[in-house]
């Protein structure tokens, strides 16, 4: 484990929680950070140079640094043959996810990446809901992420929070965007946005919009999912009924010939909860990095999810840079057009007006 702030520690509990996981080291630049886990978890070996934990016996390695270490960090233990876990987002640019998946791929190793809410049970029964066809088609899907706080020092709102709402709307949709754009304002902090608003686009199909904000005096997790014939509504802070499914929706007439003919329908009916095993979700994450390394199996989130949300994260940067201009995600080979614009990456982020 290297990383032991504010979120390492939840992955050490978790951990050292599953019988098939033994945490051997703990690896933290900071040393009162160490001191403080050691003296919470004695018998694990506390370090604080990473190259020690390269040159352990661990099959692995779980990173929940700062983004901007991670592409190192993951790179030096993929290159020392351990199975990899990085905190979300993968890296601090896609050509950082590229370079890691190639060598992950090149040494025959796992490389996970936290998107911890694929992994609970709220987003697994929405998932489950929306492919049985009860909502019909999804028409939008709007997601509130606010909080006050926690600021970060090396990225903005988006990149902070984001990521969740990103990888839950792009597993529901089963989808890639094709077009981003994002307006955000850095009140606090000069250059680091503190409130995103982001818009993902999805063919002429689906439609989403995520709202972040570290300058907000309640929690949000909302997120609400509209169907052509029912709606979600996902709040992750409710202790239960976490998710509400509302059988309401509204028609347009299929054909009026005159004014005074068209009328709205509105179709109101029963709302129902249904039901959720609880369970932790970053405890769900942890079993399923080590079920991929004992049977090989391709992660849920691996380093192909975590490029494709780092690709989002980095056209959002660049539409805040052009003040919200709508930034193309196509790929060269889908449009037939050639319109690179000397990316790292094989996508081309161009700004749709250009
Ligand atoms: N999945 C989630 O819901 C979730 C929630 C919070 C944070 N995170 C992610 O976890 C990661 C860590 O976030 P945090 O809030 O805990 O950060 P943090 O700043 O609180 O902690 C980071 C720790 O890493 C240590 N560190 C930094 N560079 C290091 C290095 N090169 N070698 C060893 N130790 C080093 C620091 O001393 C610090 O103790 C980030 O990627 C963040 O996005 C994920």
């Amino acid at each position: 484990m290297v990383g032991c702030g504010y979120w390492g520690p939840l992955l050490v509990r978790n951990l050292r929680s599953l019988p098939q996981c033994k945490l051997t080291a703990i690896c933290d630049a900071s040393a009162s950070r160490l001191k403080h886990l050691q003296s919470l978890y004695p018998e694990v070996e506390g370090l604080q140079d990473y190259n020690q934990l390269l040159d352990s016996k661990a099959d692995g390695i779980v990173i929940a640094t700062p983004v901007k270490h991670h592409f190192a960090l993951a790179k030096a233990s993929l290159l020392a043959g351990k199975h990899t876990f990085i905190e979300k987002p993968m890296a601090a640019s896609s050509a950082e996810c590229e370079e890691l998946i190639d060598i992950a791929e090149r040494q025959g190793l796992v490389l996970m990446v936290d998107h911890t809410f694929l992994y609970s049970s709220a987003v697994e029964k929405i998932s489950e809901i929306v492919k049985a066809g009860d909502i019909g088609e999804i028409r939008y899907i709007n997601s509130r992420r606010l909080n006050l706080g926690l600021f970060q020092k090396d990225i903005n709102v988006a990149w902070d929070l984001a990521p969740h709402d990103i990888s839950i709307i792009l597993h529901i949709l089963g989808e890639a965007p094709t077009v981003v754009n994002c307006q955000g304002n850095a009140h606090v902090t000069p250059h680091i946005q503190d409130v995103t608003n982001m818009s993902l686009t999805f063919g002429d199909r689906h439609f989403a919009t995520i709202q972040s904000s570290w300058l907000e005096p309640r929690k949000v997790r909302e997120m609400t999912i509209v169907g052509t014939r029912r709606m979600i509504v996902y709040d992750d802070l409710k202790p239960r009924e976490q998710i509400k499914v509302f059988d309401v929706r509204v028609d347009r007439p299929p054909h009026y010939d005159t004014f005074a003919e068209f009328q709205y329908s509105y179709h109101y009916g029963d709302s129902y909860i249904p039901h959720i095993q609880q369970s932790e979700p970053l405890k769900a994450v942890c079993e399923h990095f080590l079920n991929c390394i004992e049977t090989g199996a391709k992660p849920l989130s691996g380093g192909p999810e975590g490029l494709e949300l780092v690709r989002i994260l980095e056209a959002a940067s660049l539409s805040l840079k052009c003040h919200g201009t709508p930034i193309s995600l196509a790929h060269p080979s889908h449009d037939g057009g050639d319109n690179s614009t000397g990316a790292p990456s094989d996508y081309a982020f161009v700004p749709v007006n250009a």
